[in-house]
């Protein structure tokens, strides 16, 4: 704590799912001021930004403004603030979303960070900028790596040689990005956007623009909307019986067999702190945990636990599930985490998943007050309702028939790829 006094930090997006974990992080390890610049979409939420601080003395330290990183008044912010640190957070982060809402993505992702970097060129008091980036701009391991369709699903069903593939096949900074969903595709050009900036301008001590960006794998912690898989299932299992569709069930894309590669957001948090204190103009890095695993154990271990835990109506992963689809769904991330080991001296620390899972359920448990008004709310149950109803309905009340071994239910980590 307390290396830093040099100026305040803004953070943009911080009222959503990553951003009070970042803003804790700030608190705990900086004496900066924090500002939050945030919309407040669907996704933002003023209470995560007051359930952020640890102690209740930080809570002055963090002041709130509501707006949109597309302003030009960001500029203004900057200087005002006497800002020498910028994080952007600031996104539309759904996949199945940008399925239908590019346009949105396209606005938030470019046009918001092409403004943030505008600003930074105009404020040389601002020493970085770290653009919060994605794992899923390099494409996905099954397509990279020639596993299409049948192939990948015979894959997925040998977890040695999943393991093999995947291992060959790790994203790393230098690779071609290969987005596969309009989400990836508009963070991925704001991602070239930066690198554009970097290699275009400078300060004019001759010293590059200070902006970096990061690539995470796929975040689970607290305050995560239900829209996004762990918490869907997990609020599914508690709270099924909400909304007008009726009893709700967990979407199964592509069988559960998409890997995902699963990183808690106080690990992610103290990445983009390392990003901040000493990564080098232009530097991309990943941040992963190295632990990556099929959906469908991941959410066997979702099941145990909560049945375990709280109880759960329903008698089986099976009888709670029912399939579902993503177009164009990428079916394997996982990331080399080399350069922000050695370059930025960074280690994850959440590494053991059973144990990970077992104290997110908790915290959902713990925390109905803070997702059941979203979960019974009006809007959520619209979304819902015309992403999933139709296919529940086809789906009718028999339990889902995963691939064609028995079950599996084993430990999270016997089951890594
Ligand atoms: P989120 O959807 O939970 O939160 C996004 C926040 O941005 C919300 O508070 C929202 O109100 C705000 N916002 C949206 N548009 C805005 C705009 N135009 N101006 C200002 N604020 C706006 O997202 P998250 O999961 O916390 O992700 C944060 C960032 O991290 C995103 O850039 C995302 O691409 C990236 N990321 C997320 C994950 C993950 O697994 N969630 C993994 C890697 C990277
Ligand atoms: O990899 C980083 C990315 O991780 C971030 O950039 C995104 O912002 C974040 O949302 C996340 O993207 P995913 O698409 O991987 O997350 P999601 O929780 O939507 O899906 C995780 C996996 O679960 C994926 O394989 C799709 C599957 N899934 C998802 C939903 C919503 C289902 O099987 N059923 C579902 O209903």
């Amino acid at each position: 704590m307390a290396e830093d006094r040099a100026g305040a930090v803004l953070v943009a997006g911080a009222a959503g799912f990553i951003g009070p974990m970042v803003l804790r992080v700030l608190l705990r390890e900086t004496d900066r001021r924090i500002i939050v610049l945030d919309k407040l979409t669907y996704a933002g939420r003023r209470d995560n930004i007051t359930r952020a601080p640890e102690r209740a003395e930080d809570a002055g330290r963090v002041t709130f403004v509501q707006g949109d990183i597309c302003d030009l008044a960001v500029q203004g912010l900057l200087e005002a603030c006497a800002v020498t640190w910028l994080v952007n957070l600031a996104a539309e982060s759904h996949v199945d979303r940008s399925l239908g809402a590019a346009p949105d993505f396209l606005r938030t992702e470019m046009q918001g960070t092409l403004n943030l970097l505008e600003a930074v060129r105009a404020t040389p008091a601002v020493t970085k900028f770290v653009a919060v980036g994605t794992d899923e701009v390099y494409g996905s391991i099954d397509r990279n790596a020639g596993y299409e369709g049948e192939r990948w699903y015979a894959l997925a069903r040998k977890q040695s040689e999943l393991r093999t593939v995947v291992r060959e096949h790790l994203f790393r900074e230098g690779a071609p990005l290969r987005p596969g969903s309009p989400y990836a595709a508009t963070k991925a050009g704001a991602d070239l956007l930066v690198h554009a900036f970097v290699n275009s301008y400078r300060r004019r001590d001759g010293s590059p623009m200070p902006c970096v960006v990061t690539r995470g794998t796929n975040n689970y912690g607290p305050f995560q909307h239900p829209e996004k898989l762990l918490p869907l299932a997990i609020c599914t299992l508690l709270r099924p019986d909400v909304g007008k569709a009726g009893r709700r069930r967990v979407p199964i894309y592509d069988d559960g067999l998409a890997v995902r590669e699963w990183l808690h957001t106080e690990d992610h948090a103290y990445g983009i702190l390392r990003a901040l204190q000493s990564a080098e103009a232009g530097a991309t890095v990943n941040f992963g945990s190295g632990v990556r695993c099929l959906n469908r154990d991941l959410l066997q271990a979702v099941f145990r636990e909560v049945s375990a835990r709280a109880g759960t109506p329903f008698a089986s992963l099976a009888e709670a599930s029912f399939p579902a689809a993503r177009a164009g769904h990428d079916l394997c991330y996982g990331a080399d985490c080399t350069a922000a080991r050695t370059e930025l001296g960074w280690e994850p620390r959440h590494t053991d998943l059973d144990l990970e899972i077992g104290g997110l359920v908790q915290w959902y448990i713990d925390n109905q007050d803070w997702w059941m008004p979203v979960w019974e709310g009006a809007d959520f149950d619209a979304y819902w309702q015309s992403k999933y109803a139709a296919r529940l309905a086809d789906a009718g009340s028999a339990p889902y028939r995963f691939y064609d071994e028995e079950a599996v239910d084993r430990p999270l980590a016997q089951a890594l790829v």
